[in-house]
Parts: C-alpha cells; structure tokens; sequence
C-alpha cells in the first residue's frame, strides 16, 4: 500500500515537473545562465579520480553533464530527471554535443533513485544536485538516498538557492515571490539538516555560500570506511 501511494505522488511530481518545464524546456539553457548562479563552481570542484562515475540527480537539460564531461574527461557520466520533457531536451543537447557516449540519461525520481538505477551501476564517485532540492518535496529524504549511493569517501555536491541573506531584503522578498511560481522553494534548513546527517552518517560537510547568499553551495564527503565510534564532524563554513 505504501508502495502504490509512493508510486502516485511520484507520478504526480512527474506530471508537475512537466507541466512547469514543457514550454520552457527550448529556452531553459539560455535564460537560466543568467540566475542559476554557482553551477560553473560546483562543475569546477567535482575532481572525479580518474575513471570514477558521476551522477546528478535532477539532470534536467543536461547542461551541467556535458559541461562536466568536457572539463573532467576521464569520469563517466550518469544523469537522471523525473521530467519526461526535459529529458527529451537533454537527448537532443547530448546528441548535438558529441558526448553521448560518455553520458548516460534515464528517468528517475530522487526520492526514490534505486528503483531507476541502471542494473550494472551501484555507487558513485560523485554525486551532484544543482537547483534541483528546491523542487523535491520530501529533499532531506532524497538527500539521504544520495548520500547512500556515494561510494566510500564519496562526495555529494549541492547547489541551490539560499536565503540572499546578504542581499536586501525587498529584492529577497520578490524573489521568493517569483520562485514560488515555479514551485521552487529554496530550503532554508539545509545547513542544520545536513548537520545532523554528519551526526547520523559520519560524513562531513562544507558550507560555501555564493553571492551574498543567494546562491548555498555544500560539500558532503562520505567516510573512506564506515565509522565505527558514532563520532561526528560539524559543518565547515567557507565564504565564497
Ligand atoms: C531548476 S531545474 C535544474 C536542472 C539542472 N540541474 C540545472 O542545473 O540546470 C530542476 C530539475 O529538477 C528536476 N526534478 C524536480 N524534482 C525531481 C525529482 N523528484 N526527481 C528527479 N528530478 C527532479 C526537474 O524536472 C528539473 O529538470
């Protein structure tokens, strides 16, 4: 039972996600350089060891794998989105980019990746979400599905909207205003939730907030082996 009611809300995020990306799905590469700032970092930062595997989570036009693939050549590269649309846009980008080979998409709900998961591929590298949590209704839970993919000493990236905590606050009052017609909703406990994961899970994070706030960046490592004291390490904070 708890399946099926799993299975609909999954199929109703799909159908949201759609709806909100079918007409845009052409335009989205060329206007969303122009706010979803910090993806070019995270990209930058990812250093896959040689012949590792990357996923992102939320992959939506692909932009991010083929930019990623260009600049880490020697990683293979998974993606996947609960978006049917945006994952025809993706297609279409990889086909025009000459790196299908390297890339691999397929549709999937990060509240749920296992199920989606190509057969032969368990654990990551790398694993990265980039203004992707914000749309993900149960996003501590598909935090926790990430981190479970990650190989040891793994690392999950994130970046997403923050709260423009050092911008003023009319412009942090429209934004939000503006976001939410998208149904994004930037989390604004991500820092204390990924805390908590370091004291469940002994990974450790870094805090890097981007452009006065209005873009948080994290980086979560997994522990090389399984921690066997409960200890845990708290966030660390980088200013970027
Ligand atoms: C703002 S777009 C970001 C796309 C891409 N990551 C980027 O940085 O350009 C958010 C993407 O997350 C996808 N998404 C939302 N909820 C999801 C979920 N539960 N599982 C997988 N993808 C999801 C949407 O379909 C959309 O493609």
């Amino acid at each position: 039972m708890e399946d099926i009611l799993r299975t609909r809300a999954s199929d109703r995020h799909a159908d949201l996600m759609n709806h909100v990306y079918r007409s845009q799905s052409g335009i989205y590469d060329l206007t969303r350089k122009y706010y979803l700032l910090g993806r070019d970092q995270l990209i930058e930062a990812l250093d896959p060891p040689p012949g590792g595997r990357v996923l992102e989570i939320g992959c939506g036009t692909a932009r991010n794998l083929v930019q990623a693939a260009r600049t880490w050549p020697d990683a293979e590269f998974y993606g996947f989105d609960i978006s049917s649309e945006m994952l025809k846009a993706a297609r279409k980008n990889l086909a025009q980019s000459g790196l299908a080979e390297r890339i691999t998409l397929f549709q999937g709900d990060a509240e749920n990746p296992a199920r989606a998961m190509p057969p032969t591929v368990r654990k990551f590298d790398r694993i990265f979400l980039s203004f992707c949590l914000s749309m993900i209704p149960d996003w501590q839970g598909a935090i926790r599905q990430a981190a479970a993919l990650l190989s040891p000493g793994g690392e999950l990236h994130i970046v997403d909207f923050g709260q423009s905590e050092r911008l003023p606050s009319p412009f942090r009052w429209i934004l939000q205003q503006w976001l939410a017609l998208f149904h994004v909703e930037p989390r604004k406990h991500l820092r204390r939730f990924l805390d908590e994961l370091n004291a469940e899970a002994g990974t450790r994070s870094e805090f890097i907030p981007q452009y006065r706030g209005y873009s948080w960046r994290f980086v979560v490592e997994s522990p090389a082996t399984a921690p066997t004291d409960g200890s845990s390490i708290r966030t660390k904070v980088r200013s970027g």
